[in-house]
């Protein structure tokens, strides 16, 4: 009998951007169901604020250790955890640049670690389409970013989210109309 393949393994859903997003936690308000606008309100005033969308399996964990060890990371960055970045959708992040962010950036398990088998190499295309998107209405597209990296690889996360929060402070703050 023909080989049946495998059906591939799915990550649990993340809600869209109108509603609220699960998954999201926000370490430092010790909440645990915020919505990316919640988020971001939560930025002083005047201040540029970057939502970095962190998988748990890796990314987050990485975050998690430099808070333990009380690394200072920039004020601008909130995270908000995912279950795997391959539930993030263009429109997670387009809403979130909308919604007040003036950056955002997508970190997840390394090429060929994702526990979701390819949940990262979809969100490398979708942040590049978000970038694309950005580019062709004016915006700067380094707005927009992704990263991979290990749960253990702290130093990595910590210089991402220092290198994001130089890119976006060299930017002009992103008009709202
Ligand atoms: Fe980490 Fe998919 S589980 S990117």
């Amino acid at each position: 009998a023909p080989a049946v393949a495998a059906p591939e393994p799915s990550p649990p859903a993340v809600a869209a951007p109108e509603a609220r997003v699960p998954q999201a936690r926000v370490p430092e308000l010790g909440a645990s169901d915020v919505t990316v606008s919640e988020v971001i309100a939560d930025s002083a005033d005047g201040e540029r604020s970057i939502i970095a969308f962190l998988c748990r399996e890796c990314a987050y964990s990485a975050a998690d250790a430099a808070g333990n060890a009380r690394t200072p990371l920039p004020p601008t960055i909130r995270t908000i955890m995912v279950p795997c970045t391959g539930r993030v959708s263009p429109l997670h992040l387009l809403a979130a640049l909308a919604d007040g962010a003036d950056g955002i950036y997508v970190a997840g398990c390394l090429e060929g670690q994702c526990h979701y088998r390819v949940g990262n190499f979809h969100a490398l295309d979708r942040v590049a389409f978000v970038r694309r998107l950005l580019e062709s209405v004016g915006v700067e597209p380094e707005r927009a970013a992704m990263f991979t990296m290990s749960a253990a690889d702290t130093p990595r996360f910590v210089a991402t989210a220092r290198g994001m929060d130089a890119t976006i402070s060299r930017l002009p703050r992103l008009p709202r109309s």
